[in-house]
């Protein structure tokens, strides 16, 4: 079954090759992208879908997510926006909440946020636990996350959880809770940071997750400058994740690195922090993701568009730029060729804007832009008016 999408006013593809067109048209086959190009030369297909005129984009890669908790902390962001500053204490709080949850609860949280997700345009997301801190709990959240994403990411080293010694969950973590987690998990993340891990307790969680044969992504730089970017990029990291607060070391380690500095400027905004300089990193030479951290503590949003937003207000990104860190550097950080850019062979994975620029996601920040997600070729519309009740077939205009 193939699909013609076409009359797509402006089309960003992510592609060096292709560009961004206009008047362009994109053939959907199955599961993948057949054919991009001019709307005029497109070749016929089975069935034909006009765009209107408005912008397409490619699916959103959110590489950096904690959806598997139970709970909310909407009092401590209360707390937070009349001074109180934010630790890493907060997380013991939902880690509490999660343990007392069931598996169903935990499952309809995480499907509750993948549906958010999906509206918002994200077509790909990575998930962590790490709000579990034991072994059955921490395998159960890889297990529940893995019904919704293959991207699941073992973040056992998030916090020392109440009552436990450092150096004895340390081993824990890197012993028996690895070997619990490990066959559901893709990654091993670290919060490498003042209150959660140092450097040499995260090196040894990641090594020991590596020679699982998991991927390496860390958290650092969130709170403070310290050793966890040198030690990602040491150690082959696919990302280091938040990079508020990176050494001009740092910043040259990334550059000369394949390790993606992923800024989530959710983070900055909930948190009240300094803003990550997005600029000094890109005219470094690195190679910047942003996604949106979704997880109750530090970073509640799961709208792309807003993190785009953000990005362009305060990190120094050209509305171009965060669109390309939140689909290719998205891609990058997960080390996936597959998603992150409309191109043949590619993932069929499309957002179209009710807009005719993707310059809109920032321009018109929290206004819901996305009106149709294609996901591995699948379509879904995605609706932004007020019907009135009982009529909801009329489809009025609010
Ligand atoms: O990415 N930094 C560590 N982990 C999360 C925060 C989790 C929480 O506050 O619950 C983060 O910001
Ligand atoms: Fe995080």
């Amino acid at each position: 079954m193939s699909v013609l999408h076409t009359d797509i006013g402006e089309l960003t593809t992510n592609d060096p090759a292709i560009g961004t067109l206009r008047d362009a048209a994109v053939v959907v086959d199955g599961e993948r992208i057949a054919w991009v190009g001019e709307a005029r030369q497109a070749p016929a297909a089975d069935e034909r879908v006009s765009c209107e005129g408005a912008a397409v984009v490619p699916g959103f890669v959110d590489s950096h997510a904690h959806l598997v908790f139970a709970g909310e902390r909407s009092a401590e962001f209360e707390a937070r926006a009349t001074g109180r500053p934010y630790s890493a204490g907060g997380i013991r709080t939902t880690v509490a909440a999660t343990r007392a949850a069931s598996d169903e609860t935990l499952a309809a949280g995480v499907s509750a946020l993948a549906g958010e997700l999906l509206a918002a345009g994200v077509t790909t997301f990575e998930c962590k636990s790490g709000y579990g801190l034991t072994v059955d709990d921490e395998r159960r959240a890889l297990e529940i996350a893995g019904r919704f994403t293959p991207e699941t990411t073992f973040l056992g080293a998030h916090v020392v959880p109440e009552g436990a010694r450092r150096d004895d969950y340390v081993d824990l973590v890197r012993g028996p809770m690895l070997d619990a987690c490990a066959p559901r998990a893709r990654w091993v993340d670290v919060f490498c940071e003042k209150g959660a891990f140092d450097v040499d307790e995260s090196r040894a969680v990641l090594e020991a997750g590596a020679a699982r044969g998991l991927g390496i992504r860390v958290h650092a730089g969130q709170l403070g400058i310290g050793g966890g970017v040198q030690l990602a990029v040491e150690l082959g990291a696919a990302a280091v994740d938040h990079c508020t607060y990176l050494s001009d070391e740092d910043v040259a380690a990334l550059a000369a690195s394949e390790t993606v500095a992923t800024l989530l400027p959710g983070v900055e905004f909930s948190t009240r922090t300094a803003w990550s300089d997005g600029r000094r990193l890109l005219d470094a030479g690195a190679t910047v993701a942003l996604a949106t951290d979704c997880n109750p503590g530090s970073s509640f949003t799961s709208n792309p568009g807003f993190c785009i937003a953000l990005a362009v207000r305060h990190m120094g990104l050209s509305p171009a730029e965060a669109l390309s860190a939140f689909t290719a550097g998205g891609a990058a950080a997960l080390r996936r060729t597959d998603v992150g850019a409309i191109a043949p062979g590619m993932r069929a994975d499309l957002v179209r804007l009710a807009a005719p620029s993707f310059v809109h996601l920032a321009y018109r920040p929290g206004v819901p832009l996305v009106s149709e997600v294609v996901r591995a070729g699948v379509r879904y519309t995605v609706g932004r008016r007020a019907v009135p009740v009982g009529r909801a077939t009329e489809g009025v205009d609010a």
